[in-house]
Formats: structure tokens, sequence, C-alpha cells
């Protein structure tokens, strides 16, 4: 019998702290040993690392995979989302079980692991996303809590699905008291149906009037509400898919006050500018997504916030639909468009390139942003989230000297287009590790369909 299982030889190891060389040895499924050097002879399998990061797997803490959405549905699954997410360097996704009204949050569990079960390629968690709030939903939500669903969705704006300040409220103080983690959608739904209606009178259907109906002060004004309910409530909020700021400012603000507020922000909202709605014909549809696309101010923004640590997290809000045949419900009117865009692959390859080639985050600021920061926050770490004994093995192998240029065909999301194409990028993963097992190498999936296992989650920190 082997000492170890694997051992990855040579490879440039990097945290949220550190980065060294060193070799990892791993046993069931575990890193049991780090040094500087580990006898090749006493491993069933050798990666070679030479010239190469070692990462801790990426966390995707924002995936919308087989969800039912705009009148259709998104059209990656468990199986094609998460081979995609391997392919970019991801080990872990934590999804959203959408509670439909009228129904228990149980029953929206019970649909999104049947959804999964069977078919992840990758680890997964849910999150649940409460539409429907009552006595009874706020009694599972404290069961759920201790049996390893720790963080809650609300949305405050889209119609159907949308939650008001009273539910706000009473979610925040019931995940203060319980340990909990509330995670907002904050964008103020009545600025929004207010310039909807008004534009479709005035016959304004174009996909960019999709971005012109959403304005920052409408993102501004939700999150600084949550922001101040969060603080009134003593309770840690997340909010999700920070694209302004304005909104940007309000986190700043609070958490410079010591309050628990944490945020993330996604690659569109850190590379793409409204301007893409200008693009010819339809093809606005593709970056309809709420929030929208901003002006490059805020990218830039965006990027600072990184730097200083007040975005702690960049998720992928990943919600793809075809362009052919989902988005075109939209092709007469705007808001028929269903909201969401493809990210789920290339989160890694992007923020290496525009973040760390660039210098505008570190090494050790990406591993924190993708992997360490999500881990702690949503109750993984140290389970994953690190590379330290007796941590799952979940790691990627990162070839920082590869260059490409993205294209819709590079990539495995099951969609008919990817918001980044052109887009030049330095560094890919050439083998994804979930628990010990390789699941991507050499750009060919050798993963087993169904080995992603569900993860229970608790203990969550603040960050
Ligand atoms: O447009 C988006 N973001 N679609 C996904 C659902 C959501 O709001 O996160
Ligand atoms: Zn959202
Ligand atoms: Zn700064
Ligand atoms: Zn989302």
């Amino acid at each position: 019998m082997k000492a170890y299982d694997m051992v990855i030889k040579n490879g440039i190891i990097v945290t949220a702290t550190d980065v060294y060389k060193a070799d990892i040895g791993i046993k069931n499924e575990k890193i049991i040993e780090i040094a500087k050097e580990i006898d090749s002879n006493s491993a069933g399998n050798v990666i070679d690392a030479t010239d190469k990061y070692v990462f801790p797997g990426a966390i995707d803490v924002h995936t919308h995979l087989d969800m039912p959405f705009g009148g259709t549905v998104s059209s990656d699954n468990f199986e094609t989302g998460t081979v995609a997410a391997a392919y970019g360097g991801t080990t872990t996704i934590i999804d959203f079980a959408l509670q439909s009204k009228g129904e228990s949050l149980k029953k929206a569990l019970e649909i999104w692991h049947n959804k999964a079960q069977g078919k992840a390629f990758i680890d997964y968690g849910f999150h649940i996303a409460i539409t429907d709030m009552n006595d009874e939903i706020l009694d599972e939500m404290k069961e759920l809590i201790k049996e390893g669903y720790p963080s809650f969705k609300l949305f405050m704006t889209y119609e159907g699905l949308r939650v008001n300040d009273d539910v706000l409220l009473k979610a925040l103080l019931l995940a203060k008291e319980e340990g909990g983690l509330i995670c907002v959608h904050a964008e103020n739904f009545y600025i929004i149906d207010y310039l909807v209606k008004k534009f479709i009178r005035e016959g304004k259907t174009h996909p960019k009037f999709h971005a012109l109906s959403r304005p920052t002060i409408a993102e501004w004004e939700a999150v600084s509400r949550a922001v101040k309910i969060a603080q009134f409530a003593n309770a840690p909020l997340y909010i999700v898919h920070l694209s302004c700021m304005e909104a940007l400012k309000e986190v700043t603000y609070a958490r410079n006050r010591g309050l628990p507020i944490m945020a993330e922000t996604c690659p569109q909202y850190l590379l793409l500018s409204e301007e893409r709605y200008e693009e010819e014909g339809f093809n606005g549809a593709k970056y309809v997504m709420s929030p929208p696309l901003r002006s490059s101010e805020h990218l830039q923004a965006l990027w600072e916030g990184l730097k200083c640590g007040q975005l702690q997290v960049v998720s992928t809000d990943h919600c793809p639909f075809f362009l052919k045949g989902q988005k075109d419900l939209g092709k007469d009117s705007f808001d028929k468009i269903p909201n969401g865009a493809p990210g789920i692959e290339l989160r890694l390859a992007l923020l290496f390139s525009y973040g760390v080639m660039t210098k505008r985050i570190t090494l050790q600021q990406f591993v924190e942003i993708i992997s360490t920061n999500p881990a702690k926050i949503f109750g993984l770490y140290p389970q994953k989230g690190t590379i330290a004994i007796g941590s799952d093995a979940d790691l990627v192998i990162f070839d920082p000297s590869i260059e490409r240029r993205v294209t819709k065909e590079l990539l495995h999301e099951n969609v008919d287009y990817t918001p980044y194409e052109g887009f030049r990028i330095t560094g890919l993963p050439v083998a994804t590790i979930v628990r010990g097992e390789v699941v991507i190498k050499d750009g060919k999936l050798v993963g087993q369909k169904g080995y992603g296992k569900f993860l229970k989650r608790k203990n969550l920190m603040v960050v």
C-alpha cells in the first residue's frame, strides 16, 4: 500500500497568505502532507506541476443551474454546468434552490437535490432563495440552518420573487439569532417597474432599455436600505452581484464602521461595460442581466474595491440562456428577455489575466477572492478554500504561460455564445482535482458524473 494516493510535485503553492514551492501528498481525499520534497515512489499517481501554480479549488457561490426563470430554464444543468466549472478550475459551487410560492423550503431543496443527484462532477451546496415568507418558513429556516443550509437569498426586485422589507428584517433577525447569513439581490423594484412601463408605453423595446430601466440609483437605494436594515438587526449581510460604485460606497462606509457587511461582484461587472447593449440587432440581449452592465468608471471602482478588500468575493452569477430560442423570447420587448448570462468557466482565467497580470490584485488576493473568502463566508472553511494539511484535496494546477483568445468553441458551457468572445487570456487550469480525484487533465474530462458530493455547511465567518 502506497503512503499517498497522489503526489503533486514541484508546484508553486498559492494560498490567501503565501506563495511557496512544495510537494503535496494526498490520501483518502485529503491533503496529508506538504513538504519540500515528497518521494514519488510512495505515491500511486504523480502529477508534475513544475512552473505551474497550485491553487486551492475555486468556489463559485453564485450559480443558477437548471433554474426556471423568465419563462424558460437556464441552459446548463448540474452535469453540463459542473463540467464547464471544472474546466475553469472551480471545484465547488453553491447554487440557489428557489422556493415556489406556497411551497416549503424543504420542497425547494428536494427539487434541487433531485436536479443535482447523480449529475455533478464537482461538489455542491445550496443556498435557499425565499420568495414566500410566513411563520412556518421562519421555523424552517431555523431548522435548515442546523441541517447544513445556513445561507438564504432574498430578492428585493423581480415581480413574483421579490419580498418586502418586513421579510428582509425578519430573516435578518432570525439569521442573526441562529447563525445564518442573508444574501440580497438589491435593486429598487418601484423605480425599475416605473421605468420599464414607461419605456414600453413609449415603444422603446430594444435590449438596451433593459439597462436604462435599471439605473445605478435603483441598486444604490436598495443596497443602502438593506445595509441599514441589517445594521438595525445587528446581523451580517451579503450583497450579491454588486455592480456600481454608489453601492460599493455604501458597503465601504458600513465596513469602515465595523459592520459585518460583505459583497461580491462578478467578472461581467469588472470587464464588460454598457456599450455592449449597442451591439447590432438583437445582440445586446446577450448582456441582459440584473443588475445591468455599467459605464467604465464603475468597472474601475469595482477593481479598486477588490484591491482594497471592500469587495470580498468574485462569483459568476452563471445563468445561461441560448440567444436563439431563449433570449429571443424578448425579441419584441426587452422585458421578456430572460435575465442572466454565462460565465462559470472563465472566472479564474479572466480574473488572473485582468486582475493578477495587470497588478490590480496580488496572487494571494486572487486566491482569497475566488476560494478562501467564499469558503469562510459560506461555512466551508478550512475543509475547502485553502491548501493545508487536513483540508479536502481540491486543487487547481494552473499554467500561467498559456495564452488564448476566447471563443465560444473553447468553452464547455451549454449555450450558444460567451460574453467574453475575443478576450485575450493568459493562464488556464491544466488540471482540476476534487477530493483527490482528477476531474480535468490537459483539456480532457476524466472525472465521473455523480462524483460531486452535496456539502452541508456550518460555522459561517464574517470576513
Ligand atoms: O440577471 C441575473 N442576474 N439573473 C440571475 C438571477 C439573479 O438575479 O441572480
Ligand atoms: Zn440576483
Ligand atoms: Zn483604494
Ligand atoms: Zn444570480
